[in-house]
């Protein structure tokens, strides 16, 4: 028996690194997977990487969840077209980065509306169908909520992210009466193609793996692995914890 068995699954940024795993990992699993993304492009081709191995992504693309009435209507047609929602997998993000007293009004409230904003938009419209049968939230957070970088300016993505974790916690408060758990996974830094060139350049990479004791990256397929545990039924006495996966980061 497969780990999600006809479980609705909408996972949100399904055109980026973890995104495209999550939707492969959770369908081979046996979900019924609902991707979305502002990027209609590379939402496609995750379309296509799940025909090829015979699976469907239902969803569609673009949306910009940003926007509350996309969310809304994201939510409304999987609902229509599946009846149900099992999990909701918090993904899609998009952040900028500056030092704080040069970084702009604007990319402060872009990195809020598109790291936070969106999460409660998407939490908001599905948590009456969450309800029906008991569901979970997953969250993705990031090791920005536990710890500042020497390497960027992350005020607004380090807020964001904080603020995932809190909100995530309160989830769980309110949804354990449902029977709704909600979990938060705070990935390290993760190989995906939007990082692939700071991998690549070995000042940036030394850099970003200083401290990380594992001294790589991390894979998508590894955050998604955690993802898929919280999302099945094995995880059914976890709810409002954050989950840590950072080659080590934290440790020091
Ligand atoms: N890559 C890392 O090192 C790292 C580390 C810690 C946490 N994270 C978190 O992991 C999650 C996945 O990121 P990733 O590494 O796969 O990055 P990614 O950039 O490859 O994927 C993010 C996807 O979200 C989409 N997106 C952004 N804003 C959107 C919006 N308003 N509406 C719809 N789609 C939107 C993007 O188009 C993109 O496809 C994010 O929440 C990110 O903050 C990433």
């Amino acid at each position: 028996m497969k780990r999600l068995t006809g479980k609705v699954a909408l996972i949100t940024g399904t055109g980026g690194g973890q995104g495209r795993a999550a939707a492969l990992q959770f369908a081979r699993e046996g979900a019924i997977v609902v991707g979305c993304d502002v990027d209609a492009a590379a939402h496609e081709e995750t379309h296509r990487l799940l025909q090829a191995e015979g699976f469907s992504l239902y969803g569609n693309a673009p949306v910009d969840l940003g926007d509350h009435e996309q969310a809304r209507e994201w939510i409304m047609s999987a609902i229509k077209q599946h009846g149900r929602i099992n999990i909701l997998y918090n993904n899609a993000s998009a952040a900028r980065f500056g030092a704080v007293d040069k970084f702009s009004i604007d990319d402060w409230h872009y990195t809020i509306r598109n790291e936070l904003d969106l999460i409660f938009f998407t939490t908001k419209y599905a948590w009456e169908h969450l309800a029906v049968q008991g569901g979970v939230v997953i969250n993705i957070a990031s090791t920005a909520a536990w710890g500042g970088s020497k390497v960027a300016g992350i005020s607004a993505h380090a807020a964001a992210k904080g603020a995932v974790v809190s909100f995530t916690r309160q989830l769980a408060v309110e949804g354990a009466p449902q029977g709704i758990r909600a979990v938060s996974i705070s990935p390290g830094f993760v190989r995906t193609p939007g990082t692939a060139a700071f991998v690549d350049d070995p000042k940036t990479r030394r850099a970003l793996l200083d401290g990380v004791l594992q001294d790589r990256p991390g894979e998508p397929e590894e955050i998604v692995s955690l993802a898929l545990y919280v999302a099945s039924d094995e995880a059914a006495f976890m709810t409002g914890s954050d989950l840590v996966i950072d080659g080590g980061l934290l440790a020091l």
